[in-house]
């Protein structure tokens, strides 16, 4: 579509002329179902931590991340994820701990789907809260990680967490091949219906820092997670991770970070038309709240502006820090 250039007939500002005439011509909306609830969430006693890094964020404890739950469907908000702070004397070399059927995360699953039966739960798949080096799967002597035996213990990892009734399953590891063993795996043990959201085009992003404070894996992490995640100058690259990641039997897609890669959401929506989803990640919450805080930007136009910039960029949803505050803020639509 050109242009036009014949003023004064066309005036695109007539359609802006009031708050009605803007709500009517309107492309896309952001509504409480577009929202996915992170709840970080300790393993220690006592109530919840704040982490210094994300001013106005915790980590919840057992029994404050079950309170969330319920706080997050009475607002309708559909679906939450889980990501555990593990004790150090509980992490090793191998993530053992990630096995542990008995271990937080299986337990609060079961918990929450017996307490709060309308939200949906998902699990990162993913080995970083549970090693001591903080790489997310096995490393080998040189500290690359090791691609098939992390996804042998993936797997493993996914199949504990459906077992605890997990709706969602949501590896973040970025390994070769692992959707597919993933489900193949899920398949066979009967869990037909179990989703799996792929971090599909997750980047190697600065923007993680405090998202690894609060898991308790940033002072661990040796090295980068280069390796394994994408170079954030590349683009084509994620559409030949969505391919196989929908090959390998996803359900939905995820782009990683959120709002510096609008354009890879973009395209992605673009091309396969899946369920895609936004995590407007750690980083991006603390740099954003951050400035809310010191009174430099306004927050709640800034918060409802970030969130809907990730409609507009064809998100179906969005994992954000904030989902509590947008929530209240929209109401039930
Ligand atoms: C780990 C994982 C990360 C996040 C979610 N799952 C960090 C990483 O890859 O180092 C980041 C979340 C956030 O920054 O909010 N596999």
């Amino acid at each position: 579509m050109k242009p036009t250039s014949q003023f004064p007939l066309a005036r695109p500002r007539r359609n802006r002329k009031a708050d009605w005439a803007r709500r009517l011509v309107r492309e896309t909306e952001l509504c409480v179902n577009d929202l996915i609830l992170p709840l970080i969430v300790h393993d220690g006693d006592g109530g919840a931590q704040p982490i210094a890094s994300m001013p106005g964020i915790s980590r919840h404890s057992f029994l404050g991340a079950i309170e969330q739950a319920k706080i997050a469907a009475d607002l309708g908000i559909p679906m939450l994820a889980i990501f555990p702070h593990i004790d150090a004397n509980k992490k090793d070399a191998e993530g053992r701990e990630a096995l542990n059927e008995k271990g937080l995360v299986p337990t609060l699953v079961a918990q929450i789907k017996a307490q709060v039966p309308n939200i949906g739960i998902m699990c990162d798949v993913a080995l970083d809260p549970y090693t001591d080096h903080g790489h997310d799967g096995l490393i080998d002597e040189n500290g690359y990680m090791l691609n098939d035996e992390t996804v042998n213990i993936l797997v493993k990892q996914a199949l504990i967490q459906a077992q605890a009734g997990c709706d969602v399953i949501a590896p973040s590891d970025m390994c070769d091949g692992r959707i597919g063993l993933i489900r193949r795996e899920l398949e066979a043990a009967g869990f037909h219906n179990t989703q799996i959201m792929a971090y599909a085009a997750k980047f190697a992003s600065a923007f993680y820092g405090p998202y690894r404070d609060a898991i308790g894996s940033q002072g661990a992490l040796k090295g980068d997670k280069k390796t394994y995640q994408m170079d954030p100058q590349n683009s084509d690259e994620a559409l030949v991770e969505v391919a196989l990641d929908i090959e390998e039997g996803a359900d939905m897609l995820l782009v990683k970070p959120g709002m510096p890669y609008l354009d890879i959401l973009r395209r992605i929506k673009d091309e396969f038309g899946r369920p895609t989803f936004a995590f407007q990640v750690s980083g991006e919450y603390a740099m954003l709240e951050a400035a809310i805080q010191n009174g430099w930007l306004d927050g709640a136009r800034v918060r409802m502006e970030a969130l809907q910039c990730f409609k507009r960029a064809g998100a179906d949803g969005i994992i954000s820090y904030w989902a509590l505050e947008a929530a209240k803020e929209l109401g039930r639509k």
